[in-house]
């Protein structure tokens, strides 16, 4: 795997290796020192083109807590704003030799584009309403950590199915390990497509109790008021009223069903504060699991070459050959060989 653009492309196996590697980072973020060597003298670059409070902190707390280099570019301070296209911005990037872009932008299939004209691993942040990988990872890893496997769970996924990447990379997600998926939503935010997933384990519900009724796992979606052109529903009062989670839902779930959301979350539209602050919601877990996730994407793409490699700094490796007299025009790598 060289991107990660989507999770439509991913196998089961290749999904599960993700979720062990990302249990296995889990660890980091309690410890006191939360670092690790594991990408040292590595370039991720974060190239945001839509706002982003949890996926663009933990990609760059993520590429920290592996020593890599993290730069975050914020497309209202570049070049972007003086109308530079997205290639000529990504080649220009690529001439610096970044190991990792992680790119989020609101045209679907803006990071496959990048894979055109970069030789960086590149890893879809979200594009458009296409696919957010690293959003249904987590929310993997998440029910994994409180249901010990996804494979025979009941999941609901309610709200703005149509503009939601979130409900996509779920849906294959979920389908890939053996759940079974039921999306509900008015019958204008629930997109056609979904109806040829039935033979996946994909059930379409037109209320949202028939979703619920026995789900192991609720997931809620955020109304997507930036990317709605058309009215879909008359009100945001009435969307609340119909497709709001409130407590008498949850009564129709399975006893010890958990809530879930992506955030960012609209509340009291799609979600009540009872149920998004209550006993049964893991909206901030998913949330530290992010990191963990995101630390296990650039280890695999931009790292495993490093993982083989032994602790020591190349800096301190070149000063130190130096001032011993040492070897002129070797690689870094070789660099590091030597020294071990
Ligand atoms: N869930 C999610 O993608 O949140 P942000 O938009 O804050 O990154």
């Amino acid at each position: 795997m060289k991107h990660l653009l989507g999770i439509r492309e991913l196998s089961a196996e290749q999904i599960t290796h993700l979720l062990d590697t990302a249990e296995s980072f889990r660890d980091i973020s309690k410890r006191e020192i939360k670092k690790v060597p594991a990408l040292r003298g590595r370039t991720v670059i974060n190239l945001f083109f839509e706002a982003s409070t949890r996926t663009r902190t933990s990609f760059e707390i993520a590429a920290k807590r592996l020593s890599a280099d993290a730069i975050n570019i914020s497309v209202s301070t570049s070049s972007v704003s003086k109308g530079e296209t997205l290639l000529d911005t990504a080649r220009n990037l690529q001439a610096m030799s970044p190991d990792c872009i992680v790119i989020r932008h609101a045209s679907a299939g803006a990071p496959y584009h990048l894979t055109r004209v970069c030789d960086a691993a590149i890893v879809n942040a979200g594009d458009g309403s296409h696919e957010h990988p690293t959003q249904a990872l987590l929310d993997a890893l998440t029910i994994r950590e409180h249901k010990n496997g996804i494979e025979g769970l009941k999941v609901a996924i309610i709200g703005d199915i149509l503009h939601s990447r979130v409900a996509r990379s779920n849906v294959y997600l979920l389908s890939k390990l053996g759940a079974t998926v039921s999306v509900a939503g008015p019958g204008t935010l629930v997109p056609r497509e979904f109806a040829d997933l039935i033979e996946q384990g994909v059930r379409v519900e037109q209320r949202i109790e028939d979703a619920v009724a026995d789900a192991d796992v609720v997931m809620v979606l955020r109304i997507q008021r930036e990317r709605q052109t058309d009215a879909f529903f008359p009100s945001m009062r009435e969307y609340a009223v119909h497709y709001g989670l409130h407590a008498n839902h949850l009564n129709l779930a399975a006893p010890d069903a958990i809530v879930m959301h992506p955030g960012p979350m609209n509340r009291g539209i799609e979600v009540s504060s009872e149920i998004a602050d209550g006993g049964r919601s893991l909206i901030l877990d998913q949330v530290t699991n992010g990191v963990a996730v995101r630390m296990a994407v650039l280890y695999l793409l931009a790292g495993s070459e490093h993982a083989e490699l032994p602790a020591a700094h190349p800096v301190e490796d070149d000063l130190e050959s130096r001032a011993a007299g040492g070897v002129r025009g070797r690689t870094r790598h070789q660099t590091r060989g030597t020294r071990n």
